[in-house]
């Protein structure tokens, strides 16, 4: 496991496998260049070896008379901030260059490069979870393990600084989260079940205080009247769970945030099947109850003084001759009667119940977080998150926290208008609005149950994983994003 500390470093004379070092192309140049570093910076620029502009990378793998094995140039650019892309985006070339040179450990002299709008805990933050997440790789069902050789980061900081040791460790944990969140995606369907999700929220309360986690069965959920989620998983021969974690950190009386997850463990849309190609992607789908169970890991080695509830609402949506079939009209937990127009638009029918079910906590406000269309990716493609909220200051806080951290999210309209789209002649409502906005119409059937609290819901569909490249598989996002917004909403 890569681990990453704050401390004092002398740039000459330290022991490292890699030694990081900006180069600025203006007139700035870094205090940590001094002696030979000078030097050989001057005559790299001189030789145009290094601009330093940004995006510039130069990795020398010798330096006469310095005790580091390596030393990794970096442009940063002229005199002025970066933005948030270009941190971000050298963040990125380190990491890869320190995989690609197998160090074992580096040192991190960046505490000179200034980002627009952010401080120097920020830059700390970002670089803990960013290189830290670079080292996830899948390979739990594979024969041969690829092995991380990085163990070890020092971000240098000249005094010992509170805020850079806490930007060091909240960052760190931000990355455990998403590790956890993208492992759990990545699992397959086979072996990544409803209960498997149950037993690692019930295997996570035994390794942290103040969290505990409760599961129902399909015969409790029976007796709660959620005809709308066992109507999803009627078709499986898993059967469903609803999993319900508590995070009890802040004080005793004070009113919860919830998450609730969508937690498809394989969606093969049912009676209204999928086509087959690309269905493998499925398994996705539970990408939304992953990251709560990764959020819910981050704030309880956070320990933040705030309470949270997590939910994951698990099923598999399979054909079968007890599967629920277009047309079947179920009754929600609310008492709402939902017409299945199409038992693809599952999401929706998990997610509504175990949103009835949240009114019991009293929440000061509920977030539930879906793989739910197809509609949405269409939108926004893979950059942002369809955010929608009932509450005006609840989508703007999730809106901030997205942009803080990278993770974005953007806001979509919940207008009434939208929902003529979802009337049905024989229900109270159908679950599919027909194929025009249709990430707004699933998020106008979820508003449907959420009228007691301030809600919002994110639409993960386009976010949640990445479908071809170098970062296949899952990405762990909105990890960082509900993160943000929790520590924000515990400083309150
Ligand atoms: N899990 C899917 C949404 C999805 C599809 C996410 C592709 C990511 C990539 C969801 O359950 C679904 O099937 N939605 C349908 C809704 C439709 C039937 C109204 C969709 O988006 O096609
Ligand atoms: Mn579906
Ligand atoms: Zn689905």
């Amino acid at each position: 496991m890569l681990t990453i500390s704050a401390q004092a470093i002398k740039p000459l004379t330290c022991k490292t496998d890699c030694l990081v070092l900006p180069v600025f192309s203006g007139k700035h140049i870094s205090h940590h260049t001094t002696g030979v570093l000078a030097s050989l910076i001057n005559q790299l620029k001189k030789r145009g070896d290094i601009e330093g502009n940004v995006g510039d990378v130069l990795l020398l793998p010798h330096v006469e008379s310095i005790t580091a094995d390596r030393l990794l140039l970096l442009g940063a650019g002229d005199d002025k901030p970066l933005t948030r892309t270009q941190y971000l985006t050298l963040l990125g070339h380190i990491a890869e260059q320190l995989a690609k040179m197998k160090a074992h450990d580096a040192v991190l002299l960046l505490d000179e490069i200034a980002v627009e709008g952010h401080d120097i805990a920020w830059c700390a933050e970002r670089a803990a979870q960013k290189l830290l997440n670079s080292t996830y790789h899948f390979d739990t069902l594979k024969k041969d393990k690829k092995k991380n050789a990085l163990k070890k980061l020092i971000w240098h900081s000249d005094k010992a600084d509170k805020a850079i040791t806490q930007a060091l460790v909240t960052g760190s944990a931000i990355a455990a989260g998403m590790a956890l969140t993208r492992e759990l995606g990545n699992l397959p369907g086979n072996v990544c079940t409803p209960s498997y999700l149950a037993e690692q929220a019930q295997h996570m309360a035994k390794q942290h205080k103040n969290l505990s986690t409760k599961v129902l069965d399909e015969k409790q959920m029976h007796t709660l009247k959620m005809g709308s989620l066992l109507s999803v998983s009627a078709g499986s021969d898993q059967p469903a769970k609803l999993v319900v974690m508590d995070y009890a950190g802040g004080k005793k009386n004070a009113a919860p945030i919830v998450l609730v997850g969508k937690g498809i463990t394989f969606d093969t849309g049912g009676i209204s099947l999928k086509p087959g190609a690309g269905m493998e992607e499925m398994k996705f789908d539970m990408c939304g109850a992953a990251s709560v169970l990764g959020v819910m890991h981050t704030i309880s080695t956070l320990q933040l003084p705030i309470n949270v509830i997590g939910v994951m609402a698990c099923a598999e949506n399979m054909p079968s001759g007890g599967a629920t079939k277009p047309g079947d009209i179920v009754t929600s937990m609310s008492g709402k009667t939902i017409e299945v127009i199409n038992t693809d638009a599952e999401g929706r029918l998990v997610l509504c119940d175990a949103l009835t079910y949240v009114e019991r906590f009293k929440p000061a406000a509920v977030i539930d977080i879906a793989t739910l269309t197809g509609a949405c990716v269409i939108a926004l493609g893979n950059h942002a998150s369809g955010l929608y909220s009932n509450d005006e200051t609840l989508g703007e806080k999730l809106f901030d926290a997205g942009m803080q951290v990278e993770d974005k999210a953007w806001q979509m309209p919940l207008w009434d208008e939208y929902q003529q789209q979802l009337k049905s002649p024989y229900a109270d409502i159908a679950n599919v609005g027909g194929r025009n906005a249709g990430s707004v119409t699933a998020a106008c059937f979820l508003a449907r149950f959420t009228e007691n609290y301030p809600w919002a819901h994110l639409d993960i569909a386009g976010t949640a994983w990445n479908s071809a490249g170098s970062h296949k598989g899952a990405t762990g996002r909105p990890v960082p994003l509900l993160v943000r917004y929790l520590i924000d909403a515990s400083k309150k």
